[in-house]
């Protein structure tokens, strides 16, 4: 028996432990210092205990919360169990409890908001939810950057700048804090794909991955003070992710300063002493070896006892900074309503418009009849599959398509990889409310003839278009899969005024664009998705999102046309296979889902992600970051930059041109000296900025130097380069007419 699984016995569900009187209960004192009073009075089996994930004893039922982790607290001294839920569009895995849980839009589509307050409020949903199903800590946050857009997980990510996925999780997850419910961020780091995920082995070189993927989390981090990081299962430069002493102890606990606790993935431990050594500090779940082998290793000195106690303070640390000692979660019925509303609300911050030919949106109240055609548009819209799949009400409104044959080699995992779980919002209803007296009819679109003579006896024809993604499998191609573009063609063939909304876990390839008058982007848009895409189809709201993500023309345009590790078998040669991991006696082989020959992830587009790579190759992407179409017409103008003695201040002017009130996400982008050897110009700053019609405001934007900055492997820091800088705003990062040049002195 474990030590943990001896402390769970007899406790009761979702107990909370009463306080003791110990003095680190005093909420006046430092999180720091109330850690460290409670390890003086902790022996070595609760330190134990708190280092690695709780499971039930044979025939026990678990007294955990039923979420995806647990770890039993320590009554005596009023430590509650950790209650962890998977939570990266909102609570997972409710249903086994028969609790319900609000379904945001997709991460990837909240990232399109470019709206830190809305960000912000994304998290305060998942936070609120958690307490009120008795969680303390939300294990989404999710972060990898958009290396690969064919990857499962894109949906519940944040996008390909650095800058911006940072700055939302961030904001996302001091969200999910201020509910006093700990949050995590993940990834860490290079898992920017599912095939082969628990066997492949990420190599990039230093500079780029501290320009890249870590600074997301480094920013992230900073604006959240987030109490964990979940590290991924993949290698890097040859070390598992999960013990590895670059990544875990060097950037993120040395150079970031982070001061909450390295969790592993489910099953991304993979040695005892070595992982302990290199900076993890919880093995999750279970204690195959920081459980009893852990122990032994610290009476052998082989892990010294001031490392696990400081894995035990990184713990509690956090659990008192955020509040979850002092302001435990109580349980109740999850506020439904605030959750629709809110769920619509990030839905219409986040939704793209990128085509509108001919101003056909928004549609007019007169419109006589409307085609509504394929993916189930009649019952639902699509959700992300996987650990962050969110139980729908009443089960899936659509039935789920077979998982495709093609998909890449990951963990099956969840729904074994399964996805295409549709909530019941039904598109169809929301467009009839819209035009009570129109003839709105449906069509499946499984017979592309058929919706073709539907679409042409209607006015309008609105094609709703799929792509199901989940964790565990990528995305063969950025095709949509199923003949729908041929299912497009047909009805764009039958009828010119054609829109194509698409619910998709990110870009696809869409060869039938110049064909159709609008195309939607409203990748996986939540509960109340389908009142969003109506509002905004007839103008009730006027769109404001912009692309997290490059939509590329086509996969040959990618740095990687061939996912690494997908069939056929990698062109790129794979690096020698590094000395295995010693282990410990009696320590099992590695866990499931780890099979199949380790191959390189070999990143060699470097700092060239997402537009950089477009910018660097003079390729012309089909829709590009930054973009996002409105009702109404900006201007931009008088633009002004200054270095500030801390970085930047650039300040210029919006205005809007047209009749419609709207918002407008202001983009600031500048070039490096050339010297600097960057990317031809980076995203720095933004701002959405609310205009009535006719209004102008003045923006002011701070770019701190860290944005400016490069990393310097040779001095082991960020460096500002000195020289001149081009400074660029406007609408996207291919639409930027506002440019000067500023010089920096450079440090
Ligand atoms: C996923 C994590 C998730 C964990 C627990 C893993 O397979 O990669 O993102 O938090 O399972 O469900």
């Amino acid at each position: 028996m474990t030590a943990a699984t001896a402390a769970a016995q007899g406790r009761g569900q979702g107990r909370a432990p009463a306080p003791p009187a110990g003095p680190w209960m005093d909420k006046s004192l430092a999180p720091d210092r109330r850690a460290d009073m409670v390890i003086e009075q902790m022996t070595l089996d609760e330190k134990i205990q708190l280092v690695h994930g709780g499971q039930a004893g044979r025939g026990q039922v678990s007294p955990s919360n039923g979420g995806a982790g647990w770890i039993p607290g320590i009554p005596r001294l009023g430590i509650p169990d950790i209650n962890m839920a998977d939570s990266a569009v909102g609570v997972t895995r409710g249903a086994a409890m028969g609790r319900y849980s609000t379904l945001l839009p997709s991460t990837l589509a909240g990232a399109c908001s470019w709206d830190l307050k809305a960000a912000y409020r994304y998290g305060t949903v998942i936070g609120r939810e958690l307490r009120d199903q008795g969680y303390n800590m939300s294990i989404g946050g999710g972060v990898n950057l958009t290396r690969e857009p064919r990857n499962g997980r894109n949906f519940e990510y944040n996008g390909e700048d650095p800058i911006l996925a940072g700055s939302m999780v961030g904001q996302l997850m001091k969200g999910v804090q201020s509910q006093q419910i700990m949050g995590d961020i993940k990834h860490y780091a290079l898992n920017d794909q599912e095939t082969g995920r628990n066997i492949g082995n990420a190599i990039l070189d230093e500079r780029s991955m501290r320009e890249t993927d870590l600074l997301a989390f480094e920013i992230g981090l900073r604006d959240s003070q987030a109490a964990g990081v979940m590290c991924s299962y993949n290698k890097i430069d040859g070390d598992w992710a999960c013990e590895n002493e670059f990544t875990l102890s060097k950037v993120l606990k040395r150079a970031f300063g982070f001061q909450g606790w390295v969790m592993s993935d489910w099953g991304g431990t993979h040695s005892t002493t070595k992982a302990a050594l290199a900076g993890l500090d919880q093995e999750m779940p279970g204690s195959t070896y920081f459980g009893e082998h852990l122990k032994q290793a610290v009476e052998s000195g082989e892990v010294p006892a001031a490392r696990l106690n400081e894995m035990v303070h990184r713990i509690l640390r956090s659990m008192f900074a955020v509040g979850v000692i002092d302001n435990p979660p109580r349980r109740r019925v999850p506020d439904v309503f605030q959750g629709l509303a809110d769920a619509q609300y990030l839905a219409e911050q986040s939704l793209v418009l990128l085509k509108n030919a001919n101003a056909e949106l928004p549609l007019a109240a007169s419109v006589k009849s409307i085609a509504v055609i394929g993916s189930h548009a009649d019952v639902g819209v699509l959700s992300g599959g996987g650990s962050a799949q969110v139980d729908p009400p009443g089960g899936n409104a659509a039935p789920p398509p077979p998982a495709p044959a093609d998909a890449g080699r990951g963990r099956g995992g969840f729904g074994g990889g399964r996805s295409g779980v549709y909530f019941p919002d039904s598109p169809l209803l929301a467009i009839r409310a819209k035009v009570p007296n129109a003839k709105v009819t449906y069509d499946s679109g499984s017979d592309p003839a058929a919706a073709a003579a539907l679409a042409k006896a209607s006015e309008v024809a609105i094609v709703f278009v799929n792509q199901p993604m989940s964790e565990g499998r990528d995305a063969a191609s950025l095709a949509l899969p199923e003949n729908q573009d041929a299912l497009v063609e047909a009805v764009a063939a039958a009828n010119p005024r054609t829109l194509v909304v698409l619910e998709t876990g990110g870009p696809v390839t869409m060869p039938w664009v110049d064909r159709v008058r609008a195309v939607l982007a409203a990748f996986y848009p939540g509960v109340r998705g389908a009142e969003a895409i109506a509002n905004i189809l007839f103008g009730d709201v006027n769109p404001s999102g912009k692309l997290a993500v490059t939509f590329p023309k086509s996969d040959v345009d990618l740095p990687h046309p061939q996912i690494a590790g997908m069939n056929p078998p990698p062109a790129e040669p794979v690096s020698p296979t590094p000395a295995p991991t010693p282990q410990q006696p009696g320590q099992p082989a590695p866990g499931r889902g780890r099979g199949g020959v380790p191959f390189d992830v070999r990143y060699t587009e470097g700092l060239k992600v997402g537009y950089k790579w477009y910018d660097a190759e003079n390729k012309e992407p089909l829709f590009p970051f930054g973009l996002g179409l409105s009702y109404t017409t900006y201007a931009y103008s008088a633009l002004k930059a200054s270095p500030d003695g801390n970085g930047l201040t650039v300040t210029f002017t919006v205005r809007n041109t047209g009749k419609r009130a709207g918002s407008e996400v202001a983009e600031v982008y500048v070039s490096l000296p050339a010297a600097a050897a960057e990317p031809p110009k980076r995203l720095v700053g933004w701002e959405k900025v609310p205009l009535a019609p006719g209004e102008a405001r003045n923006v002011t934007i701070h770019v701190e130097p860290l944005y400016l900055s490069v990393f310097s492997e040779q001095r082991d820091s960020w460096q500002v380069p000195a020289g001149d800088y081009q400074v660029m705003a406007g609408a996207s990062s291919r639409s930027l007419p506002l440019k000067a040049t500023v010089r920096m002195a450079g440090n």
